[in-house]
């Protein structure tokens, strides 16, 4: 999304930036809509099941939201696996490349689909699966199709000693008589052509194990609501699957629910300047945009442009004492003064449940833009907040 494209946000007014407390991250309401009416669609023109994966987004109070499209919720172990039960409902389902002693039996209070990432690990819970008859069985393969989109192979499930997913020569060890689910999670913000790529991939490499299966779970990465991402294409590619192999489809996508569907909202505290101006922000990238410095990548600033492209231009950085909490460089019509508010875009996926509280800083409000233009504080956080984690 180029600046430019901001209008598309719900944006027009953006008074309630004014007058938030900072920082807080904004869940736009009007735009979680937008997002969740493509998954709609291609619920309804595929009849395949979505499923948010709560690792990328997991905000209760936009859950009921939610409910309303989604067939329920993924999670990467035991307290995932909970929150979906408890705060989103509907199906939940669970991967994770090990589980702790006792986590599975305790799965199997939370979670109706437990995913298993090797044919020994299904062997070695036998007894409780069996003690289970109606859990549904999921076995991971590492498809061995790599189309990540961002980071390298730092986001590439299938990279090279990936410990994601069975390998193809220990397929014919899987007990497939106990297993239900062939799951597969190979993209990373990928465009349509990797999520049909994926989809002819398994179907023309794993046919033989798909025909075992009653349900192929292609997991998330599908980037179905960035521009350019032509849904129909995956709609197709959906039915012929389920057309070839008469087995139900499920997604698990994270970012691909939420982009562009939210902001976190920093102030200028204050000004420092070593050869370039530099603005420190209450928002910091180490402790609130984590994915800016391991992706690494640069967010886009409402009303900023590139460095030299407007008259003023800052290095916008958070106040721990990492020297490379950077936020990134930015350019502004008018000279930045303590207090003024910089909105980051794009800031639902994998943000706040990344957060940390390094230095001590303060973790972001979580708030609500209703559709009526108000905001909703969800929740605030303090001293305790931090205090709690250090025992
Ligand atoms: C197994 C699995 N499913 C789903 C997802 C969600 O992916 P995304 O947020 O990129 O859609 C992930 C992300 O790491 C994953 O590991």
């Amino acid at each position: 999304m180029e600046l430019s494209d901001l209008s598309e946000l719900n944006l027009q007014t953006s008074d309630w930036a004014q007058t938030i407390a900072t920082p807080a991250y904004v869940l736009d309401v009007a735009a979680l809509k937008r997002n969740l009416a493509r998954a709609a669609e291609i619920k309804r023109q595929s009849g395949c099941k979505i499923l948010l994966a709560t690792k990328a987004f997991a905000l209760p109070a936009a859950f009921p939201i939610m409910r309303e499209v989604l067939d329920g919720t993924t999670a990467s172990g035991e307290y995932e696996a909970r929150l979906g039960q408890e705060e989103f409902g509907r199906e939940v389902h669970v991967y994770s490349p090990a589980y702790a002693p006792g986590e599975v039996e305790r799965l199997t209070k939370l979670a109706q689909h437990i995913y298993f990432n090797s044919p020994e690990q299904i062997i070695k819970n036998l007894p409780v699966i069996r003690r289970h008859p109606g859990l549904k069985i999921g076995i991971r393969i590492n498809p061995g199709y790599s189309n990540a989109t961002l980071g390298g192979a730092l986001y590439d499930p299938c990279a090279p000693y990936s410990r994601f997913g069975a390998t193809r020569d220990t397929l014919d060890r899987v007990p497939w008589d106990e297993v239900e689910i062939l799951h597969t999670h190979a993209l990373c913000e990928s465009g349509h052509e990797g999520s049909v790529a994926l989809i002819e991939h398994v179907a023309r490499e794993f046919g033989a194990y798909v025909r075992r299966v009653k349900v192929v779970n292609f997991g998330g990465g599908h980037f179905i609501n960035k521009p350019g991402y032509d849904i129909g294409k995956l709609i197709a590619a959906i039915n012929a699957f389920k057309t070839e192999f008469n087995v139900d489809v499920v997604l698990e996508p994270g970012a691909g629910l939420v982009v562009n569907a939210g902001y976190l909202v920093g102030s200028v505290l204050d000004f420092h300047h070593n050869e370039k101006d530099i603005a420190i922000l209450d928002a910091s990238a180490s402790t609130h945009m984590p994915d800016v410095l391991e992706v690494p990548y640069t967010p886009k600033v409402v009303g900023a442009g590139k460095p030299g492209e407007k008259p003023h231009t800052y290095i916008l950085g958070g106040k721990t004492c990492m020297t490379g909490d950077i936020i990134g460089e930015y350019s502004f019509d008018q000279p930045l003064n303590i207090g003024d508010r910089i909105i980051f875009t794009d800031m639902m996926q994998y943000s706040f449940v990344k957060n940390n509280t390094f230095n001590g800083v303060p973790l972001p409000e979580l708030t609500v833009l209703n559709e009526n233009g108000t905001i909703t504080v969800v929740r605030s956080f303090g001293y305790d907040d931090f205090r709690y984690r250090l025992g």
